[in-house]
């Protein structure tokens, strides 16, 4: 019998819940015509093979046909959502693990442009900055429906055999009422806060009347809202109160805070750099004062943490969401006593920030990650053992040097630096972002536990590599930043690497002309502006850090705004002339003819990298297959061609931004879906 707080069983209502960690809901926004098919039953049930207690599934999934998908969500509206949650939730008990699903209309918080266009609504017009729709407020009518809406939704997902449901009341409808701010309505929906929860407690018993009295229903609810007249802490512990008491519901899911713009969501939900567990001692006040099983997530992303949680008493659930986006076998790996196994969650955010960015979350360094059908996240051996020479100890030559020696291959790296990381080693000099070196150190520790060979402080020629007589050669020597961009005065600039590795010291009147769009302009912009420099970040495209989503960029924002630093979007670097000790810098535009000059002491460009390839083209025509990839394979998850019998001495592969510049989690994808299948 373990002692682990996190292992010991919990008894909600009628339902054990194996251990303490669930995941809770998160939009992946896998969802095909609004239901969880194939790829996000797959997803779940690889968290659930892993060990979780529970998984709450989707986010957000929508009751009402006026509440529009914001990101892709499941339309509990429709019945044919059923048959897929019932397979879901069928698949996860097999493996032990409770499942449930958040419900929710938006309210404000969704567009009118997506589903069937229709007006969001809410308690009243205020536009909810995020999604930037104005609704209609809500006339009795709408009030009635959507009553009716949450009842039918909830029956759904009875029907289809799930544990129980989440009401979401932080940032759409239903807290919405709640916020003198946002309640504008008449009564009954308006007045005190009794008459402020008509509406919620109308749901709940609506709710109750179709699921009945033991079937779970909770809500994850804001207990502050941290807005100036919206929801205090009193509040929110009246709202508890009240909701309690009418013996409709079962468990509290805790939030503070709100989520309408970045920076209030990412308060809610912290990224890299942020506090640790911000609000855990607040959700166990909830529970102490309220005394109903209580959940929480909010950057709760080691085991040491979560298991304080349960220990001290502040949580019956502690919910690590992220983290298993990161690592899916986290309860796996703590009862084996592989704690040090896990991958660790690094708080990027790219999970979250992906889903605005590209539609579907995926996490920066686990690329099996919502590919559970084509990239499973065990690496399985192979066939045969073969002799693979890497070069470069970037995320993609390590990502490759460990799945080749989990696939049992005979692996060597090669690296010119003397540690490894590549640009993630530069990226986790800001302190901010320190925690990206967990790319790199998970990785290694996989490698030393597998007996990769490293090659530290190697420049590695052709001759290195050939003399080693790999089977497989795989070129991951990443790139240089590229800032040959101009018309005039190249070699008067310097690169976004030069400021964050510290090699130039920060001027004090800088511009930094970014034409990529990515963090190392806003991470150089950082360091000038703490030095007490002037920074004007300067882009040719109509929104500055085009690649930086909402999430990533609030820290920046928050470190910016107070300093001397302001963005200049639409105009481009045309040419740098020495002008005594100053540059002259001259601008001009995509859009007309203008041209201006302008007097700075410091140009910095951010133009990405471009690629160290000189290794892969020396080698290039030794090996059999010239360096070609077959994508048809590749994609379809298949080995790439042996070339058996032709000239040449072993497969060359390419891989990462040694091929063109792109981001940490395309490098590893790279190196995982080609060396996966070697
Ligand atoms: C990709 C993604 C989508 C999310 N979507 C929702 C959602 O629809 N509803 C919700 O209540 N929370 C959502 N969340 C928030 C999570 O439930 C959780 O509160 C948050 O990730 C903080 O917990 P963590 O630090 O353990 O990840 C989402 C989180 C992520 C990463
Ligand atoms: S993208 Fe970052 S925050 Fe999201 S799961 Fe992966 S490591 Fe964690």
């Amino acid at each position: 019998m373990t002692t682990d707080p996190l292992l010991q069983p919990y008894q909600l209502k009628h339902l054990t819940l194996k251990n303490r960690i669930m995941t809770t809901s998160h939009e992946p926004a896998y969802a095909e015509d609004g239901l969880p098919k194939d790829r996000y039953r797959a997803y779940h049930v690889e968290r659930a093979k892993g060990g979780v207690a529970m998984t709450m599934t989707a986010g957000s999934a929508l009751v009402s046909r006026d509440s529009p998908p914001a990101f892709n969500n499941i339309l509990a509206w429709k019945d044919e959502v059923v048959p897929w949650m019932a397979k879901l939730a069928e698949d996860c008990h097999g493996y032990g693990c409770a499942v449930m699903i958040q419900l929710t209309h938006l309210g404000w918080r969704t567009g009118w442009n997506k589903g069937d266009w229709l007006p969001s609504v809410a308690p009243s017009g205020l536009r909810e900055p995020a999604h930037r729709a104005f609704p209609k407020a809500l006339e009795d009518w709408d009030i009635a429906r959507i009553i009716a809406d949450y009842a039918d939704a909830a029956a759904r997902m009875q029907a289809a055999g799930l544990d129980g449901i989440e009401l979401e009341a932080y940032g759409h409808l239903m807290d919405a009422f709640w916020s003198p701010r946002q309640n504008a309505l008449d009564a009954p929906w308006n007045g005190d806060l009794a008459a402020r929860m008509t509406f919620s407690l109308d749901v709940l018993r609506a709710i109750r009347d179709r699921v009945g009295p033991e079937f779970i229903v909770g809500i994850r609810y804001t207990a502050d809202d941290l807005a100036p007249n919206g929801i205090s802490t009193e509040d929110g512990l009246e709202i508890g109160r009240i909701l309690k008491d009418s013996g409709t519901v079962d468990f509290f899911n805790v939030i503070r805070g709100r989520v309408e713009t970045d920076a209030a969501l990412t308060d809610v939900i912290p990224v890299q750099g942020m506090r640790s567990a911000p609000h855990l001692d607040f959700a166990g006040r909830i529970r102490a004062e309220l005394g109903l099983p209580t959940f929480h997530a909010a950057r709760i992303p080691d085991v040491a943490t979560a298991r304080h949680a349960v220990a001290e008493g502040l949580l019956d659930m502690v919910g690590m969401t992220r983290a298993h986006i990161a690592e899916p076998h986290i309860v796996k790996k703590i009862m084996a006593g592989q704690e040090d196994e896990i991958r660790p969650c690094v708080g990027a955010t790219y999970c979250l920030d992906r889903i605005y960015q590209g539609g579907e979350a995926l996490c920066i360094h686990n690329p099996s990650t919502g590919r559970e059908l084509t990239e499973p996240h065990d690496i399985k051996p192979a066939p045969v053992a073969k002799k693979v020479v890497i070069a470069g100890a970037g995320p993609a030559g390590l990502e490759a040097a460990r799945v080749a020696a989990l696939r049992g291959h005979d692996v060597t790296v090669f690296e010119a630096a003397p540690d490894p990381g590549g640009q993630l080693r530069l990226t986790a000099q800001s302190p901010r972002r320190r925690e990206m070196i967990g790319i790199i150190d998970w990785r290694m520790a996989q490698c030393a536990a597998h007996d990769v060979a490293f090659r530290f402080n190697t420049f590695a020629e052709a001759q290195d590599i050939a003399v080693l007589n790999p089977d497989v050669a795989i070129i991951a020597t990443g790139g240089l930043p590229d800032t040959e961009v101009l018309e005039e005065g190249n070699d008067l600039v310097v690169s976004t690497w030069d400021i964050l590795a510290g090699d130039v010291a920060p001027g004090s009147r800088v511009l930094i002309f970014d034409d990529a769009g990515d963090p190392p302009a806003l991470q150089a912009a950082e360091i000038v502006a703490n030095a007490g420099g002037h920074v004007e970040i300067m882009t040719p495209d109509r929104a500055f850090a085009p690649e930086v989503m909402g999430m990533n960029l609030v820290p920046y924002m928050r470190a910016l705004q107070d300093k001397d630093a302001r963005f200049t979007v639409t105009y481009r670097l045309m040419a740098v002339r020495r002008a005594g000790n100053e540059l002259c810098a001259v601008i001009g535009t995509d859009y007309s003819d203008h041209r201006e000059e302008r007097m700075f002491d410091q140009v910095v460009v951010n133009h990405g990298t471009r690629p160290l390839d000189e290794l892969y083209f020396d080698l290039k025509p030794r090996s059999r297959n010239r360096g070609a990839v077959d994508y048809e394979a590749l994609i379809a998850g298949e080995p790439q061609p042996s070339f058996e019998g032709g000239e040449g001495d072993f497969l060359l592969y390419r891989i990462g931004d040694a091929v063109s510049a792109r981001n940490t989690h395309a490098a590893i994808y790279d190196a995982l879906r080609l060396v996966s299948r070697i």
